[in-house]
């Protein structure tokens, strides 16, 4: 069953594109917006970004936080913003503060690796209460947008988080976090509880200052076997997507093409799509209600731009209605401006 959402009477917006997708109704052609847009590829972010003493100042100082909320729908004309921020605020609201280290990426000085260290944890609304910061740079872009387009709050899925808090940094193979799952079930089930109540209360405190949208993004879904995806993850995801009724709900679960009948089930709007996925295919195991939203292969931005045109267009083709177009992943920092320019302008001049 689609997802009923009652418009709340304040907001005017001049381009709610992405919003009609997402509640399923007819529109004339789909909306576009990138993974990390915010951040990662414009020059004034980078300038920016250049000015401070780190990624952490960017992220809890709400003025800034908008200003490069805001950018890229200056520099793209892109049809939704989503908040500057990261993932990795829910662990820090909990008590595992994070460092960004330049270069390099997240690290955790302390990590989970026993029941006494989530016993200590915070969560809830009390957890969530931590982050007024980001509500701030919510309301603040809100006002700033004036209605442009839709504002999208985020939050990492319970299984991603839990990967994080255990291996204190990025792996490729998440082997610590895997291992609590075998060796410890219990364990990995009170702290994916504790991360799943934060996440709810935290994303509901983000509609409530002004999110018109919101995607739960499951990066490390694709590590996981099916049936631990079922039992670790899949659950804790459907507590987040029933907590949340006031508006669309986006999950992007990458690699995780082994659980799409599984996340079809879920009462969510719109499921994301990695690049590896063919929109048919996911169609038959999603059923007809969800919108589907991806999956431009982030690599082809830095072809020419007539084969950008020509492969977007040939995917617009491909999912036919009910799409949000997007890429597979989150755009890379080193994709050239004129590949993304042409990516964006070749849908919006697309008509179904
Ligand atoms: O989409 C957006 O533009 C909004 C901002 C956003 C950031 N992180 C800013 C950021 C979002 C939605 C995220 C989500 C995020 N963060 C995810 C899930 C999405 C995905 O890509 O799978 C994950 C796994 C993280 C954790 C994280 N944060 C990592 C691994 C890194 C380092 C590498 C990198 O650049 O992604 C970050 C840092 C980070 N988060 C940066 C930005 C713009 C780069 C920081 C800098 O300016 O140096």
């Amino acid at each position: 069953m689609q997802k009923v959402i009652v418009e709340s009477p304040q907001t005017k917006l001049q381009n709610d594109l992405i919003l009609r997708v997402a509640r399923g109704e007819e529109v004339e052609r789909p909306p576009v917006w990138l993974m990390r847009q915010a951040g990662r590829i414009l020059p004034q972010y980078r300038a920016l970004r250049g000015k401070l003493s780190g990624f952490k100042e960017l992220v809890e100082t709400p003025e800034l936080a908008a200003e490069v909320t805001i950018q890229p729908i200056d520099e793209l004309d892109v049809d939704a913003a989503i908040i500057f921020s990261d993932i990795l605020v829910i662990p820090e609201a909990m008590g595992l503060t994070y460092e960004m280290i330049e270069k390099k990426g997240p690290f955790f000085p302390e990590t989970i690796k026993q029941g006494a260290d989530v016993d200590k944890l915070a969560s809830g609304e009390h957890a969530a209460a931590q982050l007024q910061y980001v509500f701030d740079a919510l309301a603040i872009t809100k006002r700033e947008l004036g209605g442009r387009v839709p504002l999208i709050g985020f939050a990492g899925a319970p299984w991603t988080i839990l990967s994080y808090m255990v291996e204190g940094q990025g792996s490729k193979t998440f082997s610590k976090a895997r291992k609590l799952l075998y060796q410890n079930p219990q364990l990995a089930h009170q702290l994916l509880q504790k991360i799943t109540d934060t996440t709810i209360a935290y994303l509901k405190l983000k509609v409530a200052a002004g999110a018109d949208m919101l995607q739960v993004f499951d990066s490390w879904a694709g590590i996981l076997p099916k049936a631990q995806y079922s039992a670790f993850a899949i659950p804790y995801i459907r507590q987040i997507c029933d907590a949340i009724q006031d508006v669309p709900i986006t999950v992007f679960a990458k690699d995780a093409w082994f659980a799409l009948e599984e996340l079809g089930q879920l009462d969510c709007n719109t499921i994301g799509l990695d690049w590896h996925l063919d929109p048919q295919d996911v169609r038959q195991k999603v059923g007809a209600d969800k919108a589907l939203q991806g999956n431009l292969d982030p690599c082809l931005l830095y072809a020419d731009e007539q084969e950008i045109a020509t492969s977007t267009e040939e995917m617009i083709q491909r999912f036919g209605k009910q799409h949000i177009v997007n890429l597979g992943h989150g755009v890379y920092p080193d994709t050239p401006l004129p590949g993304v320019k042409c990516f964006v302008n070749t849908v919006k001049a697309f008509r179904y």
